[in-house]
């Protein structure tokens, strides 16, 4: 990493550089980029099997790893023993949901569902305020869809954040994810704070379950698929969560006591190989984003491979090939906002197929006012895009194949999945499941689906196995 770095301060345009070596100096940077962002096979079974060895020492004692392997509390059980009227809420990202489900035998009946967009004041204000606007967020579900109940009906809280679990329904907030700043959740009891905000409101609902939206989404599949092994998100955040022996959490005798039962564990593997970058292929970029993130030191894998750090990733590479003259001069002038490069962007520019690659052209100009004439630059802007996802879809695969590995599934195994960056980026899918071949072999025969929603939907049927006797 260092040698990268190295080389591209030295790769710095000097007034005195021939024509000859300035262009060789542009094919070198482009190289150096190129080779941290397209990694080998060799290089993937690398990270596997240390992401491996993080699992088995966070399963016997968090603080000798990286992966925090966080109990759920979600034992697996035969989903077709549950029926009745559930509710869900998830949070997590950009959005929350509130949910109703309608579950007959294993079955989803019906669902009614909307979504609010969480303003910044609650994703950055008071504990108060947060809880506040999720409970105001219910009662204007249950007013806009006329329900009123005369009991209290079972509620699963998605929660989508490093949380210290006790119980299905008892837990605490480890350290805020993804932007989120509110103050006094950290350390307090979830399923309270939640609670007193629906009962200050006189709303009858009864929190029942927390539960991880990887937890989620594992469990939203496994009602129509028995051999749903893996739950996964690729979104504003990245993480998995699997099936493992109980007796296998040697570090909580509550949990290893149950013996050959399995258990969902959230690994939390967004911060894998935070501490010590070992293995994790870093760019100079990648350290910039995390010294100005609200988390330094955290979430440094998960930094390189989601929807909320993917724009600044690609807008601080355009920056540094532009003051190195491999771009326009214009773009290190103009795109100088820290994070003012929407994710969003980067799935478009890397779907245009248009000749001249000329919507890559549209949005350059119209969104932020960078105008490249040149096609031959344009089509240098979408590689760096392309090398961005590469790099995050072939991570992604790793961290899969390696889950795979630990859980002893190579095949007749489903991995559901959702969240924008695996639904929306062009090309990735496709890169991540090279990937999980390149770790667990070519005879591995998983099938990766897309589980839209699960998050919220598991919350729902979490609440109802929650109940089951
Ligand atoms: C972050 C959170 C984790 C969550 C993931 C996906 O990594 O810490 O709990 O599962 O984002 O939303």
């Amino acid at each position: 990493m260092k040698r990268l770095s190295t080389i591209l301060d030295h790769l710095q345009p000097q007034a005195g550089d021939s024509k000859e070596i300035r262009s060789l100096k542009k094919r070198m940077e482009l190289q150096s980029l190129r080779s941290t962002c397209i990694l080998s096979d060799e290089r993937l079974k690398q990270m596997a099997y240390f992401m491996i060895h993080e699992m088995h020492a966070g399963l016997s004692d968090e603080s000798k790893s990286t992966l925090r392997m966080l109990p759920s509390f979600v034992y697996r059980r035969d989903p077709s023993r549950a029926s009745g009227e559930y509710y869900a809420l998830d949070l997590g990202g950009t959005n929350f949901r509130v949910l109703q489900l309608q579950i007959q035998e294993g079955k989803l009946l019906k669902h009614r569902a909307s979504k609010f967009r969480i303003p910044d004041w609650a994703m950055t204000g008071t504990s108060d305020e947060l809880f506040g606007f999720i409970a105001d967020s219910i009662r204007k579900f249950e007013q806009d869809k006329k329900i009123e109940r005369s009991s209290r009906a079972p509620l699963g809280f998605t929660f989508s954040f490093p949380t210290q679990q006790t119980d299905i329904n008892a837990g605490s907030l480890i350290a805020w994810t993804k932007g989120f700043t509110t103050s006094g959740v950290q350390g307090k009891n979830l399923v309270k704070l939640l609670q007193d905000a629906i009962d200050q409101r006189g709303i009858k609902l009864e929190v029942v379950a927390l539960c991880n939206d990887t937890v989620g989404t594992l469990i939203a599949r496994l009602f129509s698929d028995p051999q749903t092994e893996l739950g996964v998100i690729l979104g504003t955040g990245s993480n998995a969560c699997y099936w493992e022996k109980a007796k296998n959490v040697t570090k909580n005798g509550k949990v290893s006591g149950k013996g050959d039962e399995e258990i969902c564990i959230n690994m939390e593997f967004g911060n894998f190989d935070s501490k010590h970058m070992y293995v994790l292929p870093e760019l100079p970029f990648d350290a910039e984003i995390d010294k100005h993130s609200p988390n330094p030191g955290f979430q440094r894998f998960e930094k390189m491979i989601s929807g909320f750090y993917k724009g600044e990733i690609v807008r601080l590479i355009f920056v540094q090939l532009s003051k190195n003259g491999v771009l326009p001069a214009v773009i290190a002038s103009t795109l100088t906002k820290r994070n003012g490069f929407d994710s969003a962007h980067v799935s478009d520019i890397l779907g245009d197929r248009l000749p001249g690659r000329h919507l890559t052209e549209r949005i350059l100009k119209d969104i932020y006012n960078v105008h490249i004439p040149d096609e031959a630059d344009r089509h240098l802007i979408q590689e760096v895009c392309l090398m961005v996802v590469h790099r995050s879809a072939q991570l992604s695969g790793m961290a899969i194949g390696a889950t795979l590995l630990k859980a002893g599934k190579q095949s007749c195994a489903t991995v559901a999945i959702d969240g924008a960056v695996y639904q929306y980026t062009p090309n990735f899918r496709f890169i991540m499941e090279k990937a999980i071949k390149s770790v667990v072999g070519d005879h591995c025969d998983v099938r990766c689906v897309l589980q839209k929603d699960g998050s919220g939907f598991g919350a729902g049927f979490i609440a109802a196995l929650s109940q089951l006797k």
